[in-house]
This record gives C-alpha cells, structure tokens and sequence, in this order.
C-alpha cells in the first residue's frame, strides 16, 4: 500500500492527524537524549490533558457522561457518611513495595450469586462505572464482572454502587494486577473468558515505562493461569501505549490475533513498539520522524467488540479523539513454569475481604 493510502486509513481509524491525544500530532522529539525525551512526554502529556481541559470541551464531557452513565443514578446513592470522601491520589506506583505480593483472591460464593458463570476482568477499571454497565447491559448481564483497581478509594466506593444497586454479579478488587491477576484468575471456579486493559495510565517517560500494566511478564502470567479461548481486548487513546502491548503480545507467542486490522507500515521494526518508542518515532515538530514508520497501523477495524464504553472511552468519544485496539485470543501453547527470581511472596489478607 502506497503511503498516503496508509495514512489515510491510519486517520479515517483515527479521526484524523490533527486529534490529540492520539498518534497523529503528538509533538516529540527524534532523539533519545534526556532532555528531549523529557519534554517529548511533557508535550505529549499536556496535548492530551488540555484537550480534555478545554471549557467548551469539558461540557461535551459532561453532556456525554450523563448520556452514558446517567441512568445508573448514582449521585441518589449517596455514601459520603458511610466510606467518607473518595479522593484518591491522581497516580500511584505499581512497584511500590507493597503493591508487589499477590492479595489473597476473593471469596467468589460471597460476592457472586452464580459463581459457573464466565468472568469478565476489567484491568485498571478506576472508579467502576463501566463494571456497573456490564453487570446490567443486555449482551453482558449474564456473566460475572470483576473490576481490578490499584486505587483502594475508588474500590471501596464501586463495590458499595454495586451494592445498593443489588448487582449480585459485579465485583472490584483493589491490589496491583501485576502480581495479583494470576492468582485471581486460577482461583475462579467458573472460567475467564475475557480480560481487558482499557486506556492504561501512560507513564509518559521513557524511565517510568516500566510501571505500564502490560509488561512481558504480565502477559506470561495471564497465559499461564487462563485457558484456551480466553480473550484478551487492549485500547487506549496513546497509539504508542497500546502499540507497545499489540506488539508484546504479538512477541510472546500465546496468544493469537482476532479480527480484521489496518495495514502496518513496513518500517515499523516490532522491537520500536515492544521497547516503548514514544519519543523516538516523532520530530520536534510533530511529523515522523525520518526514516520511521509512516503509521503505526495495525489496529482493529471496525467498532469496540465489547460494545461498552468505559469511563475514559466516554470522554473520548464526546471529543471524537481517536482510540486504537486490537483483540487477542489465548491459544494452547504451554507456558514455562515461572522463573524463580520473578516468584513473589506469599498472599497476604484482602483488604476487602
Ligand atoms: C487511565 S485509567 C483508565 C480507567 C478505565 N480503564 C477507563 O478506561 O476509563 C487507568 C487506571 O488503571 C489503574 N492502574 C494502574 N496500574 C495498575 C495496576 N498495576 N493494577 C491495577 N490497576 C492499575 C489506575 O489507578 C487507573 O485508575
């Protein structure tokens, strides 16, 4: 395919170059210095965190949150005197000490009514709307929903949501899915059909890469402890985020693509992506740079195949911004045992429990 071809396809996905937040016109630069790598992020950062910021924008926000979310009436349901305020910290970090040993799993008979149906994990689901959508959208409501959460705030006040709502099958779990997914997953009587990554915290700079959700072994983990079939569905507005997942996974060999994809350009080496290239792609003023991919390509064609949005999708979509996915489906390839230097300790109590 001819490159204006590509790029037309890699816009008419995206909403056009000129969407921030998206691939197209993130400003960065096309060193790996320090320095410029460190205003490639602020850039990159600030485009998208503006865009969102603006005050007519913020109205479409606003408009298109009570279009989605506004049935769910959860300002009548009101918790301030029972959990307190919810207001928990903009950002945490995934490697801090006590994120890393596994939480003890859940009692599945006691947050779920019919612990056979199949489970729907949300990674990173924040504060739990799109967990509650499920639980009662028509083509979902018929499974479980576990929403996993770093931010303990946000946790407390969703599983109380489900609560007065008498959803009996939508959970949340506050601990790190790094350490914790596995476990969580081998323990669940029935089976888990679905696991999805949905617009993961960024960590813009190139030292922070490694606090991102979907590391190699993360991705090792979900293979280990799911079965044959288990769908694994990843979107984010940061093309160069959920390209680093779309090509990790692609790289470690259990899982298979699902669905029709745009076309990749051939200058994209893998390893730009599975290395987290934000910055080494772009020039200062916002074009590829020379002798790189003219677009990354190779995302999913056609609508969410979950048919849900989350929180951030909402936002997105009232400011048309882009959104790129791909969709993955375990297959049967065995998976080694863990190695012992990435063993960590045992479980200790829920905090939920
Ligand atoms: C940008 S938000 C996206 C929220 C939601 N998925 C959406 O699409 O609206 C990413 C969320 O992932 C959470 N998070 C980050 N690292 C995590 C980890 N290792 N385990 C669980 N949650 C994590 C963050 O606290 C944050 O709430």
């Amino acid at each position: 395919m001819e490159g204006s071809a590509k790029r037309s396809a890699a816009q008419a996905l995206s909403g056009g170059p000129e969407a921030a937040g998206g691939g197209g016109n993130a400003s960065a630069s096309d060193n790996d210095g320090e320095g410029d790598s460190k205003r490639a992020c602020t850039d990159l950062r600030s485009r998208v965190a503006n865009t969102r910021s603006e005050p007519g924008n913020i109205k479409k926000i606003d408009q298109a949150w009570k279009e989605v979310f506004g049935h769910l009436k959860l300002e009548d349901v009101s918790l301030v005197s029972e959990i307190g305020k919810t207001r928990p910290r903009n950002h945490v970090n995934p490697l801090a000490s006590q994120f890393l040993s596994p939480v003890e799993p859940p009692k599945w008979a006691e947050i779920f009514e019919d612990t056979s149906k199949p489970l729907f994990i949300d990674v990173g689901c924040a504060q739990g709307r799109f967990g509650l959508l499920m639980a009662t959208n028509e083509k979902w409501k018929d499974w479980n929903h576990l929403g996993i959460e770093i931010r303990a705030p946000h946790v407390t006040r969703a599983n109380a949501w489900a609560e007065r709502k008498g959803l009996k099958n939508v959970h949340y779990v506050s601990c790190s899915a790094n350490s914790s997914l596995g476990p969580i997953i081998s323990s669940y009587p029935g089976t888990v059909e679905w696991v999805a990554v949905q617009f993961p915290d960024p960590h813009f700079k190139r030292k922070h890469h490694k606090r991102r959700v979907v590391q190699p072994a993360f991705l090792e983990d979900l293979a280990r402890h799911s079965q044959k079939g288990c769908k694994l569905f990843m979107q984010s507005d940061i093309e160069e985020v959920v390209a680093q997942m779309r090509d990790r996974t692609d790289g470690c060999s259990f899982f298979d693509r699902v669905g029709t994809y745009t076309p990749r350009d051939e200058a994209l080496d893998p390893e730009i992506c599975r290395n987290g290239a934000d910055d080494s792609l772009w020039t200062k003023s916002g074009q590829r740079a020379e002798g790189k991919a003219i677009d990354f390509g190779d995302w999913l064609e056609g609508p969410n195949p979950v048919g849900v949005p989350t929180e951030r999708e909402v936002q997105n979509q009232a400011l048309d911004l882009p959104v790129y996915r791909c969709l993955f489906e375990r297959n049967d390839r065995d998976v080694p045992p863990p190695s012992l230097n990435t063993t960590v300790s045992g479980p200790k109590p829920h905090p939920e429990a």
